[in-house]
């Protein structure tokens, strides 16, 4: 979910509402707005923000303190009853709330005991007819009553309080869920991250864990839930404002999918010296004598960022020498997993909220592993956890489906694990340069890759009403294939499947006729001759093939329905080009098929919730 608050000089609507369009990419069911105006005013409705704003035209928005709300539903449907904000029996207070009270079923029985009645199935309602329980039940003020229900409650939130009888206070607190205040002049903001902020204000307090904040228009005050004072780090955003737009493009993944060559280059900035033969990634350099001596990595995250996990499995591996485990970040903690301290854990995400891999952290970190972090999102909580990292320098991604924060990912890893081989003598100084040499270049391959837009459009235009896609590729190409599968499921809701090329004769080619289109990964690699004869088990059933190749390749191009071609470059990159067709083909049915590509159904961008 997303969130944002004001309290300042200006109108609070159009902050607000504005905000929650930035916000947006968090989740999408249903919006809602408080403000104070002489009283406490809710306007809230299922659906999109700009639903909210529709069912909202007569009514008269004054105030300038607000709150607002963009829902990811976990507790509750999505509908007017169920969205934020929510209020306390008599009215008096409002709340807005991003994470899940997990003991929300055990306090609101005792709440219901004691007659509280309640208008929704959230388990945000309980937390605010708690606080007010407080309230009444001991006589004490409402910041105190906060501070005392949120040491009772047991989960992630991040939350923002407003009250009748204090027009001219917001609470705010986290734990284990994003904010960030903007500090302005005589005026504050709260949100989930920096993009609602960044046009009022450059400096920002990023809230740490168990922290609240009482802000008044000229005043703030930060404690910890156990009642001591903190002192506030104001710190300068460095996000720009048109890394929030679209820039002439028609959706936001279509901007990030062009911006990769940029991106890419972004990541490895400073970082390799080609001639020289050296990579150097500072922010793990502390650890450069401990990776001589590992016997272990073991990679957690979850979607996407586990996608680019496996590309960096067989990159590490492979030149690195290092046994390398990728795990989903949900399953690893909760099955007691073999960890010590002599093993790197290394955490992908890019958002840098997702609660699953931030618990797989803490689990790791208590068995006494080294964590290093992947991470796009600065100062975000999992960089915060980790011992040391590497940030990937994306830019905000705000398309729900990961384009250039994967490929940035991917580069990361490769740099990884090319600074482990340098660090572990298992590559040769001219394999090194030949590589760094290479990478170098990649961000024109994919700017080559680019050029085929229009003829993958023309692809997918023939299989726009496809109901399933099988993608198939082999070596570091079957992490490609399962990204490519999920792109296309995630914005374009065709079913599809990535699998190991040659595992399709063990059950998927069941599947194949002449309806199915099967995507291959076919370049010219260590395993071009084998992904050939699977190619020609999938023509033999008469499905319809699309093979990304190797420029200037025959062979393949006599056997597949459609080919795409991508530059000629070493396997190790291959992910990095393969990529950016299969996120083109998404992209393209996916609009084809009328789908919201940048806020697809269901999804949201940043799950701060198990
Ligand atoms: C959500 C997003 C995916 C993303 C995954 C992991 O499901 O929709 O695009 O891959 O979370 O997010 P993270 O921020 O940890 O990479």
């Amino acid at each position: 979910c997303g969130i944002i608050g004001y309290i300042g000089f200006r109108e609070a609507w159009p902050i607000v509402i504005k905000g929650l369009h930035r916000l947006e990419y968090r989740g999408y069911d249903s919006a809602g707005v408080a403000l104070m105006n002489g009283t406490l005013n809710i306007y809230k409705k299922a659906g999109k923000v700009s639903d909210l704003e529709k069912s909202v035209e007569s009514e008269d928005l004054k105030g300038t303190i607000g709150m607002g709300h963009t829902r990811w539903a976990t507790h509750g449907e999505p509908s007017d009853r169920n969205s934020h904000p929510h209020t306390s029996g008599d009215g008096r207070l409002a709340i807005i709330h991003n994470g899940i009270i997990e003991n929300y079923s055990s306090l609101k029985e005792a709440l219901l005991s004691r007659g509280h009645i309640f208008k929704s199935d959230t388990d945000t309602e309980v937390l605010i007819h708690l606080i007010e329980d407080i309230q009444e039940q001991t006589g004490l003020d409402l910041r105190e009553s906060v501070r005392i229900a949120l040491n009772e409650v047991i989960g992630a939130y991040a939350i923002v309080i407003m009250s009748k009888d204090e027009p001219d206070e917001l609470i705010a607190a986290r734990k284990g869920s994003p904010m960030v205040l903007g500090v302005g002049e005589k005026e504050y903001f709260i949100a989930s991250d920096a993009s609602p902020i960044i046009e009022y204000t450059k400096n920002v307090i990023y809230l740490n864990d168990n922290e609240i904040a009482y802000i008044k228009r000229n005043e703030l005050l930060i404690k910890s839930i156990d009642n001591v004072i903190q002192i506030p780090y104001v710190q300068e955003l460095e996000l720009k404002l048109e890394m929030l737009e679209k820039g002439g493009f028609d959706h936001f993944m279509l901007k990030e999918i062009y911006e990769q060559p940029r991106s890419i280059k972004d990541c490895m900035r400073g970082r390799i010296y080609p001639e020289k033969g050296l990579v150097q990634l500072g922010g793990i350099k502390e650890f450069a004598e401990k990776l001589k001596n590992i016997d272990r990595i073991v990679i957690v995250a979850c979607g996407t960022s586990w996608h680019a996990g496996l590309v960096g499995e067989y990159l590490i591996e492979e030149y690195a020498r290092i046994p390398v485990e990728v795990e989903y970040a949900s399953e690893f903690r909760y099955r007691n997993p073999i960890i010590s301290e002599k093993d790197i854990v290394i955490a992908v995400s890019q958002s840098g909220e997702t609660a699953d891999t931030m618990a797989a952290i803490e689990l790791a970190k208590e068995k006494g592993a080294t964590i290093f972090g992947i991470c796009n999102v600065v100062g975000a909580s999992i960089p915060r956890l980790s011992h040391a990292g590497v940030y990937t320098h994306a830019g905000p991604e705000i398309g729900v489906a990961s384009t250039k924060a994967f490929t940035a990912q991917v580069t990361v890893l490769t740099l990884m694990a090319l600074y482990m081989a340098q660090q572990r003598g298992t590559i040769t100084q001219s394999k090194l340069i030949h590589l760094l040499t290479e990478l170098d270049n990649i961000p024109t391959m994919v700017e080559r890759c680019l050029l085929s837009n229009d003829s993958i459009k023309e692809i997918s235009a023939k299989f726009k009403d496809a109901r399933n896609f099988l993608f198939l590729g082999r070596g570091s190409g079957f992490p490609v294939a399962l990204e490519g599968a999920l792109k296309l499921k995630e914005i374009s809701y065709i079913h599809a499947e990535g699998y190991p090329a040659a595992e399709m004769k063990h059950g998927p080619i069941a599947l194949i006729d002449e309806e199915m289109p099967v995507v291959f990964i076919a370049t010219k690699n260590s395993s071009y001759e084998k992904v050939i004869s699977n190619i020609q088990e999938v023509k033999a059933r008469k499905g319809k093939v699309i093979a990304i190749v190797t420029e200037g390749d025959t062979v393949v191009k006599n056997m597949a329905d459609f080919v795409i071609e991508i530059p000629d470059a070493d396997e190790i990159f291959l992910p990095l080009l393969a990529t950016i067709p299969l996120q083109l083909l998404s992209y393209h049915i996916a609009v084809m098929r009328g789908c919201n590509v940048d806020q697809p159904r269901n999804l949201a961008k940043s799950v701060t919730v198990e």
